[in-house]
């Protein structure tokens, strides 16, 4: 019966193209219409929250330099890459990321949860000079960065940038304090709990080991350093590790 069906519809080429058809709009379907939803397709996750004007500043740089060119930011779920770098990643840690730095190259390690794997002083070393710290690196050395004040006189423009691709990023009131949450950040001795009201989870440190002054060092460290700090995964991971 199944096969004088199947029969049926190859003899017809008229019939055979309406299904044909059929069956490719289904899956098209599929593909396309989540798209349109976006909004309702990144659910919401606990922690996440825009960058301090200092890690955007710190973002600024790690795109100026290129480091996405051998640096991914995406983990991806499968076993290896969660047993190397954590829990996968989820859409919602690149809500703020305009543009995304996924990435699709790894010369060097995927980035996405390298927050507080290191200590400042290890990053500050290797990106002086890479092979101090790890022999056999073929990064290449930043050590202008250390040197580099932070440009930092537009910050309220960064963020009203920011703003303007991505609406929820970023209040009048985010705006308004942006210079004085940046110098706060780079600075343990300043009252910064204006700043950790307005972000979250916000550390506070003089990241590049040089108090007179904001560099752009300072700023990059800032950067590196909570990515992937924002959710607790906790609670997740076992449930993960149980499963597999
Ligand atoms: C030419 C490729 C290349 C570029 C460009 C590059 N890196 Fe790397 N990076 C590597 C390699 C290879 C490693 C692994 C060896 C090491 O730790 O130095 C690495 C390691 C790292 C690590 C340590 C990761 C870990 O989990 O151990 C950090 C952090 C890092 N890079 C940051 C940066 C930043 C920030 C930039 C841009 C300013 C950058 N890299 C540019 C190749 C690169």
């Amino acid at each position: 019966m199944a096969r004088f069906k199947h029969e049926t519809i190859e003899k017809n080429s008229i019939l055979l193209l309406v299904l044909t058809l059929i069956t490719v709009a289904i899956g098209g379907i599929v593909e396309i219409v989540p798209t349109f939803l976006i909004n309702t397709t990144i659910e919401d996750v606990e922690g996440v929250r825009p960058y301090t004007p200092l890690e955007l500043k710190g973002r600024n740089i790690y795109i100026r330099e290129g480091c996405y060119t051998c640096h991914s930011q995406m983990v991806r779920s499968l076993r290896s890459e969660v047993e190397r770098y954590g829990h996968y990643s989820l859409a919602a840690e690149s809500k703020y990321d305009h543009p995304f730095q996924w990435g699709s190259k790894r010369t060097g390690p995927d980035l996405a949860r390298v927050g507080g794997k290191y200590s400042d002083e290890w990053h500050r070393i290797h990106m002086q000079n890479p092979r101090a710290v790890v022999p056999e690196s073929i990064m290449p050395g930043y050590g202008f960065l250390a040197e580099t004040p932070l440009e930092y006189r537009d910050i309220e423009n960064d963020l009203k940038a920011m703003r303007l691709t991505i609406s929820q990023a970023y209040s009048d009131e985010q705006i308004a304090n942006a210079r004085a949450d940046l110098e706060a950040q780079a600075n343990p001795d300043s009252d910064y709990d204006g700043l950790q009201e307005r972000y979250a989870k916000a550390v506070v440190r003089d990241f590049d080991g040089n108090p007179n002054e904001i560099t752009e060092l300072d700023a990059l460290i800032a950067y590196l350093q909570m990515l992937g700090t924002l959710v607790d995964f906790s609670a997740y991971e076992d449930a993960v590790f149980e499963q597999q």
